[in-house]
């Protein structure tokens, strides 16, 4: 019992401070998921011990009460919260609850399901038509006075679209779109000003301004969800017919919204939001599911923080926080030495995150991060994890800040970045680690896909001094390999046979394996294509590698200079000698002309391509790939971390965008199947 309420206790507190960085200062202190853990432990306390339950404690109250300049308004009606589910268990348990609640069938309920858009509640006041004041919600009772602000967001009526008399609340979230967002954080990085965490943020401090000029330069929109009619003056039987008439006065409605009848449609639809949360416009943090029905809402009624006849589904976190282990350096095939964090363990997005990518050393200096930092760690999609940034603990001492090794981890040569570029190598050609990952992609799907030598075969094979260069890979014999752990002679005679079976590789795919500088699967296609063997392309003059299509003089000098390194040669002369083909069979490249004529252009960076390679993807399809966006523009394909002005120049001109999970379907086909809008 002490325990729980010393736990209790504590919670409390906690929530409180987080409750004030959040609402009060738009600063959150911890992931929005975090904050929902720990509201989610205290009231299973409260439930448990019911002898600690108060009505004073945080899960009774909305938000936090402010200190700010503005003046306070009361609302007429209470701006209350949802209650939230984690899962659809929950949702269903929700549901059913409801349908309980009304002695209803839950196979016939009529529920809304939309999105539930990460900004702030804003209430605005109509009198006979025209937009009297903007209020926040505040603590639910006393929001703030921020009319002057919200007269600023463009998409808002001043007036509504068709005449009304007396006084209305429309109700709904301010928020700032993905592409408003992109392009506000370029704004500030170009004035050297501090970027915003995420949209919320942005939207929360931009409403918030003491000077509404500020606020008109932020691309605040505003989304309207609720009418309040105090005089009853309006009539409707439904929520749709609700959001209908917001519709008519001229307010942005979310367009995902759909009525479903019964509870597994429900949860279906509220699962399409989770499956296409990186499709919308605007960054959601769940799902809102709400009954239809305006009579069975008023014979549910509320609890005393949010209504019954409506709930939250919170999607899995895509930000998590976790403690800072240690910052290591990994040393890649070209020798770049990449940070990383080790984290303590911790689940995004439903799987094990225990590393993320720090990029460089300017990445890790920008975030400040510090072994033993509480920090905050992403996962989107399929990219990487990454770490965003640390979490402030006033009080507690941090480490020094990590300073770049000055060797290589695994070789302890010096380790060097040039003086205008971010990346930092280790310049040691010898060096095990480059080695090992040249041979791993020598032997990987993308070049010439040999089976069962992954990086620890290949770990071992080095350590054995077995192999030290790929060429050495076709001298292996099954006796060779009997010395080796975990290799019996079955799967020793496979892997012979694997490396036996890919002497007769294309060309192209043994060009993609030697990891030249610059030739990615494209421009080796291209210059295969061009030559049909190794000889010819070896022996081939400067001007005419240039003159291929798809190879530019950047990637022309570099694989004209590759043969002429003696130990490439070498390395060539070797591969002969062991019977690799080397040549590239007819029709084994020619690739089908799906983007003919057509300009593609891609910002932010694409899974499995460089900048050149996914340029040089279009051409080899017979499409361009020009640097900005234009009416004449076919489609833009948009990458991790796009560019914020072809994001808006391809809304602003209606030009298609496809994310970079497309690309490859549009290589192949020349059209899509799903877009970003
Ligand atoms: S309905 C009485 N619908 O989520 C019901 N809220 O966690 C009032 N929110 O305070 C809320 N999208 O700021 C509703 N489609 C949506 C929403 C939404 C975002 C916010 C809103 C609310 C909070 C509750």
């Amino acid at each position: 019992m002490n325990v729980a309420r010393e736990r209790v206790e504590f919670l409390r507190e906690e929530i409180a401070r987080h409750n004030e960085a959040y609402y009060t200062h738009d600063a959150p202190t911890i992931p929005d998921a975090d904050y929902d853990a720990l509201l989610v432990e205290l009231r299973g306390l409260e439930g448990d011990y019911p002898e600690l339950a108060s009505d004073a404690s945080v899960t009774h109250q909305v938000g936090a009460s402010s200190t700010t300049v503005f003046s306070e308004v009361s609302h007429a009606e209470p701006m209350l919260s949802l209650d939230n589910v984690f899962d659809v268990d929950e949702l269903t348990a929700w549901a059913e609850r409801a349908a309980r609640g009304l002695g209803a069938d839950a196979s016939a309920l009529a529920f809304a399901v939309e999105p539930k858009i990460d900004g702030l509640a804003l209430s605005i006041t109509y009198v006979d038509g025209v937009l009297v004041q903007g209020a926040t919600r505040g603590d639910g009772r006393v929001g703030e006075d921020v009319t002057d602000n919200v007269r600023t967001i463009t998409n808002l009526p001043e007036q509504l679209g068709e005449a009304h008399r007396g006084r209305v609340e429309v109700r709904g979230e301010v928020f700032i779109a993905k592409s408003d967002f992109l392009a506000l954080n370029q704004r500030q990085r170009d004035a050297g000003a501090k970027e915003f965490a995420n949209p919320r943020n942005a939207a929360a401090g931009s409403l918030r301004q003491k000077d509404p000029a500020v606020s008109r330069s932020r691309p605040l929109s505003f989304l309207g969800y609720q009418l309040v009619d105090l005089e009853g003056s309006l009539t409707f039987d439904s929520y749709v017919e609700t959001i209908s008439q917001l519709a008519r006065w001229g307010f942005l409605i979310a367009k995902e919204m759909v009525v479903v009848t019964g509870v597994t449609a429900m949860v279906e639809r509220s699962n399409w939001f989770e499956e296409h949360r990186h499709d919308l416009t605007y960054e959601i943090d769940g799902v809102v599911i709400k009954v239809n029905d305006l009579a069975q809402r008023t014979a549910l009624g509320f609890t005393s923080r949010a209504p019954r006849w409506a709930i939250a589904r919170k999607l899995p976190p895509e930000e998590r926080s976790t403690r800072l282990l240690a910052i290591e350096v990994s040393i890649g095939r070209t020798g770049r030495a990449t940070p990383y964090a080790v984290l303590e363990p911790v689940v995004i997005a439903g799987s094990r995150v225990s590393m993320a990518t720090l990029h460089n050393e300017d990445q890790v200096a920008q975030k400040d991060v510090r072994p033993g930092d509480l920090v905050i760690v992403r996962k989107a999609g399929d990219v990487i994890p990454e770490v965003v940034g640390a979490v402030a603990e006033p009080g507690r001492r941090r480490k020094s800040a990590w300073r770049f090794p000055a060797n290589c981890p695994e070789c302890g040569a010096p380790l060097a970045r040039g003086g205008d570029q971010s990346d930092t190598y280790c310049v040691n050609p010898a060096c095990p680690a480059q080695l090992l990952q040249q041979i791993v992609h020598f032997a990987s799907r993308a070049a010439l896909d040999i089976e069962g030598l992954g990086e620890s075969r290949v770990a071992q094979l080095l350590e054995a001094r077995l192999i030290g260069d790929v060429a050495d890979l076709f001298a292996l014999r099954v006796s060779d390999l009997s010395s080796l752990e975990g290799l019996g002679e079955l799967s020793g005679t496979s892997l012979v046979a694997a490396i036996e079976g890919a002497k007769s590789a294309p060309l192209s795919r043994v060009l993609v394996g030697l990891g030249i500088r610059h030739v990615g699967p494209v421009a080796a296609r291209e210059l295969a294509a061009n030559f049909k063997s190794y000889p010819a392309l070896a022996q081939a003059p400067l001007e005419m590698l240039e003159e291929i299509d798809g190879v530019g003089p950047v990637i022309a000098a570099s694989v004209y200079e590759y043969w002429r390194e003696p130990e490439n040669s070498e390395r060539m002369e070797r591969l002969t000698a062991f019977g690799l083909s080397l040549v590239e069979p007819v029709n084994a490249t020619r690739l089908g002309q799906t983007l003919a004529g057509r300009a593609v252009v891609v910002t932010g960076a694409v899974e499995g391509y460089s900048r050149d390679e996914a340029e040089e993807a279009i051409k080899a399809r017979g499409g361009t790939s020009p640097g900005s966006v234009s009416k004449k523009t076919y489609c833009v394909v948009v990458g991790d971390s796009p560019g914020a002005s072809k994001v808006t120049k391809a809304t602003e001109l209606g030009v298609t965008m496809i994310a970079a999970a497309g690309f490859e379907e549009l290589l192949r086909t020349g059209t899509w199947t799903t877009t970003i809008t």
